[in-house]
């Protein structure tokens, strides 16, 4: 079940990229919760190709709300949304059906699929599926903000550029807003902006980093064994294409400390435990501690690139070359900024009602008062 996610709050994903629709359908969603199409859009906007430096695919995304919301709140029923693919162009797509794009997934599924892989616009396998994860994550994110949760992910490196450290996450919220790049630190975002730049003019691209921290987590989120808080991350943001890391807390970093430096010591806060420092990212045991949950993401320059390269006729079985020709992002990281805090949203929605923290009618304020 390759397309569903979630064991409560569970999430399926349909569409392709030059297809009739791209949509997600929510099952398991509390009843009550008030929910308008604005609430999804918003999020969409955020992900929607137009802050200059991105895909000149012009999709107005307009979402639509076509079940499980009646008299402005949800139902308790599966809620299905969906947007209509408008801009679409197939022409280099039919033109190169037969030789994979290096880097990208055209071969893995055409062999997977015997053939039958829609590979107009890269089929599912589109960044623009991303479009179903904005959309169910924009509802968990909705209830998680009722129960005093926020998600706030940011760029942090392009093409080795790399953001100051140490921002609060205010600074981080603020920031953001204004940047093309979704990078909180004003001069690394300048300076991603003009190499992203440079790069669209010589035909390649690039890759990224993210972070994501979220705050206001209770303590005891995530099953130790097979349901880690970590694992159940990395499964979901590892479907975000285009992703190739994902590291919690001080990651790799921690591989060369001594103990006496990784371990995050205890103290009291107001009667409350909390750490000194943060290097486990806010788990341990698989299960959250309370501290903000950090982790970064990595993501690989998009694959397609108008620079010539090797590849081979699947109809041949010859060698040939491929220059990729179209609307293509130089720098996919961006918009994977807004899909990853909806794609966390999802995953900690889900975990937070596997530990019955969730009421299943959602109050008018906080959710402890069924309406
Ligand atoms: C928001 C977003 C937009 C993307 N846009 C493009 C694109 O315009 N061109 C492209 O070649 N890849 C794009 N990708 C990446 C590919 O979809 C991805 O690299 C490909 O499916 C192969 O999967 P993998 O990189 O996870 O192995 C995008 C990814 C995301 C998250």
């Amino acid at each position: 079940m390759g397309f569903s996610f979630g064991k409560e709050f569970r999430v399926t994903i349909f569409g392709e990229s030059h297809g009739k629709v791209i949509g997600a359908v929510v099952d398991g969603c509390p009843a009550g919760l008030r929910l308008e199409e604005r609430d999804i859009q918003c999020e969409l906007e955020r992900r929607r190709p137009g802050r200059g430096l991105v895909s000149g695919r012009g999709e107005d995304d307009v979402v639509h709300i076509l079940s499980g919301v009646s008299y402005g709140k949800t139902n308790g029923g599966p809620i299905l949304m969906l947007i209509h693919n408008k801009d679409l162009d197939s022409t280099w797509y039919e033109r190169n059906r037969y030789i994979p794009r290096p880097g990208h997934a055209d071969y893995t599924a055409f062999v997977k699929y015997g053939g039958h892989n829609d590979n107009r616009g890269g089929g599912f396998f589109s960044g623009r599926m991303t479009a179903g994860f904005v959309m169910a994550g924009s509802i968990a994110k909705k209830v998680l903000a009722k129960m005093g949760v926020r998600i706030l992910a940011h760029m942090i490196q392009i093409n080795g550029i790399k953001a100051r450290e140490g921002l609060s996450d205010e600074e981080i919220l603020e920031n953001v807003a204004g940047s093309p790049v979704y990078c909180a630190d004003r001069t690394a975002s300048e300076l991603m902006v003009s190499e992203i730049r440079k790069l669209i003019e010589e035909g390649d691209s690039t890759g990224g980093v993210i972070e994501c921290r979220v705050s206001g987590l209770p303590v005891g989120l995530g099953e130790p064994i097979f349901d880690p808080v970590e694992g159940v991350l990395a499964h979901a943001l590892f479907s975000i294409p285009g992703v190739k890391a994902v590291e919690f807390g001080s990651g790799f970093g921690l591989c060369s400390m001594r103990g006496s430096q990784s371990n995050d010591e205890l103290y009291l806060q107001n009667g409350r435990v909390v750490t000194k420092t943060n290097h486990s990212g806010g788990v341990l045991g698989g299960i959250t501690n309370g501290m903000p949950l950090i982790f970064r993401v990595g993501i690989k320059p998009t694959p397609s690139i108008k620079k010539r390269q090797r590849s081979v006729d699947l109809r041949t079985m010859e060698e040939t070359e491929i220059e990729v020709v179209g609307r293509h992002d130089p720098c996919v990281a961006i918009r994977a900024v807004p899909v990853v805090e909806c794609v966390t949203a999802f995953c900690l929605l889900d975990l937070m009602i596997m530990a019955k923290m969730i009421p299943k009618v959602m109050g008018e304020e906080d959710g402890s008062k069924g309406s």
